[in-house]
């Protein structure tokens, strides 16, 4: 069986690390998008995002394919959003949680400086599930890339399949 990584990304960040680990792992990447797409220049992008993600909003999600039954793990990518995990993922994991239960799950979290424990804790709460397989934050990898990326993406893709 194989593995899924499921992204959202609003600007390439989160985008860009799960490809790498998708690659490495010989995944499948699923892109996750909500119907609505959220405002993503300016102050309104941080406002709208920020406001849906401390809300706790689940939005709608464009049809996407993750099929009972075809995998054995997840890695989960997502930005921060205001020490959160990012709507659209919140949305995923809630309405996935039953399926994901069955799985080993990882997280790979993208943000501009902080809150990626917050999110993970967030994460683990809402799965019910103590035991991620393993966990990265990466600052912003797309923008920084000159944060031994690769390495770290490396050492986070060996965690998964020890
Ligand atoms: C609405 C919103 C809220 C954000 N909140 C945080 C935050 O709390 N902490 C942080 O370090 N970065 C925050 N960021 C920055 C993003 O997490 C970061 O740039 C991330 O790598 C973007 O990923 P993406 O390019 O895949 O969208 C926020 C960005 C947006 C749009």
């Amino acid at each position: 069986m194989k593995t899924a990584v499921i992204c959202y990304s609003m600007s390439g960040n989160s985008l860009y690390a799960a490809e790498q680990i998708a690659e490495r792992l010989g995944a499948d990447l699923i892109r996750i998008e909500p119907v609505k797409a959220y405002p993503s220049e300016g102050f309104r992008k941080f406002f709208w995002g920020g406001k849906s993600a401390v809300m706790g909003e689940k939005p709608e999600l464009e049809p996407y394919d993750f099929p009972d039954g075809q995998y054995c793990a997840a890695v989960i990518c997502s930005p921060v959003w205001a020490g959160r995990v990012s709507p659209p993922i919140l949305s995923f994991l809630t309405k996935e949680k039953d399926k994901l239960r069955g799985m080993e799950v990882s997280v790979c979290m993208t943000h501009a400086g902080g809150g990626a424990d917050k999110a993970f804790a967030q994460i683990r709460k809402v799965l019910e599930n103590d035991s991620l397989k393993a966990t990265l934050s990466l600052v912003d990898p797309k923008e920084a890339p000159g944060q031994e990326v690769p390495e770290r993406i490396s050492a986070f893709c060996s965690e998964i399949l020890s």
